[in-house]
């Protein structure tokens, strides 16, 4: 185990961390892959029971937010290079308590970066802190334009505004003590896993159980959709070919107002549950506006083009397909994250 190259993937038993950690036990097996995770309700172990049995794959149950346990983990298992997806997530959590996203995307954040420059300061050669961002950290476009890399940061969320913030702590670890890094700022993933939270698993689970499909306002926002797949890919190529100190743009070249994603999803829905047509647009309810709802989201993402090779390798109907029939095939899965805690959030945010 010594020999091989020692990767820290934080919040692996999540959404999108899920899909990195299986890419990277599967392809690399000369990567030690340690997924660290506190399991909060958004991680699960479910996700990754294909392999958890993997000689080159380690689980550890820890918080970001605990310095000592951090700094800790970092002595014992000298960790060479750090993939960190580990946050709170979900816009609408963080309306109702900011405070929970500034620990665990703030301060956790920063335990990691100290951690890491404390364990090799005096030798960062072949090191690397790659921290995963959205495009949210760049606010809201109106109805033209792209976010580039070089678009000024201006969150309107306090779930952007924790991540923007340590955004800001990566590079200035970078400034000043030489912290070797890398960013990527993606649009919004959907796909196999995903907590039914988000729009498009949630809007799911509501089909399958004929429950209200609740649009926020009058649906006209628009966002990038990436197929979770294909973020990975994005991920193990920055890793391993993105310049160091520089942000790489993610997105699916694949923009939806919500209200013609919904239509859509419910078409699609229909056809698999051998539906009536029309029937699952029947559930669309609008429903009270998220307060200060970013109109739009929008990727430039031609720098990973041209400098990586990357594109996504899906489109959004062939990508949206495979999501739903893993949603039916995997219904014990969606029992098991919408029983017990599900339901108190679900009553809280939607009645
Ligand atoms: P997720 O909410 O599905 O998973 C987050 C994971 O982090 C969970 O496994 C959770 O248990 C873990 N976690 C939370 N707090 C922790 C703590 N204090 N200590 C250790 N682990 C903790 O999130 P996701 O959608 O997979 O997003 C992963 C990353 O990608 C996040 O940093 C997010 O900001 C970013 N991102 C997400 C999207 C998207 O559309 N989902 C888009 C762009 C960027
Ligand atoms: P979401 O999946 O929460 O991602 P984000 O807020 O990070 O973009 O929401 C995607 C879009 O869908 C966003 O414009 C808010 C909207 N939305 C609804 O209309 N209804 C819902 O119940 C949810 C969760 C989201």
């Amino acid at each position: 185990m010594k020999d091989k190259k020692s990767i820290l993937i934080t919040g692996g038993a999540g959404f999108i961390g899920s899909h990195v950690v299986r890419l990277f036990v599967n392809n690399y097996p000369e990567y030690q892959i340690f997924n660290l995770d506190k399991l909060t309700y958004a991680g699960n172990l479910e996700n990754l029971t294909d392999v958890e049995n993997k000689p080159n794959y380690t689980f550890l149950k820890a918080d970001i937010n605990d310095e000592t346990q951090i700094s800790t983990l970092f002595i014992k298992y000298k960790f060479e290079a750090v993939i960190h997806l580990a946050a709170e997530s979900h816009v609408d959590r963080s309306i109702e308590d900011p405070l929970a996203f500034v620990k665990t995307n703030v301060i956790g954040t920063m335990n990691l970066l100290n951690a890491f420059k404390n364990l090799w300061k005096n030798n960062f050669n072949n090191k690397l802190f790659y921290h995963i961002s959205t495009d949210e950290v760049y606010g809201t476009l109106g109805k033209t334009g792209l976010f580039t890399e070089k678009t000024s940061y201006d969150p309107n969320s306090p779930y952007s505004a924790s991540k923007a913030s340590s955004d800001h702590f990566v590079r200035a670890y970078g400034e000043t003590y030489g912290l070797p890094y890398v960013i990527s700022n993606c649009s919004n993933n959907y796909g196999q896993n995903q907590f039914p939270e988000k729009l498009i698993p949630l809007f799911i689970n509501n089909i399958i159980n004929n429950k209200p499909l609740p649009v926020y306002g009058d649906g006209n926002y628009t966002r990038d959709w990436l197929y979770v797949k294909d973020h990975a890919i994005a991920i193990d190529l920055v890793f391993h070919e993105g310049k160091k100190s520089e942000t790489y743009n993610i997105g699916g070249f694949n923009e939806w107002k919500n209200i013609d994603l919904v239509h859509l999803l419910c078409q699609q829905m229909d056809d698999k549950l051998n539906r009536l047509k029309g029937t699952s647009e029947k559930l669309i309810t609008f429903v009270k506006d998220r307060p200060g709802h970013d109109l739009r989201y929008a990727i430039d993402a031609s720098k990973i083009h041209t400098e990586l090779g990357w594109k996504p390798s899906v489109t959004f109907q062939e990508g949206l397909a495979l999501t739903i029939d893993w949603y039916l095939e995997n219904d014990i899965w969606l029992n098991h994250v919408t029983s017990g805690a599900y339901q108190e959030y679900y009553q809280k945010q939607y009645h």
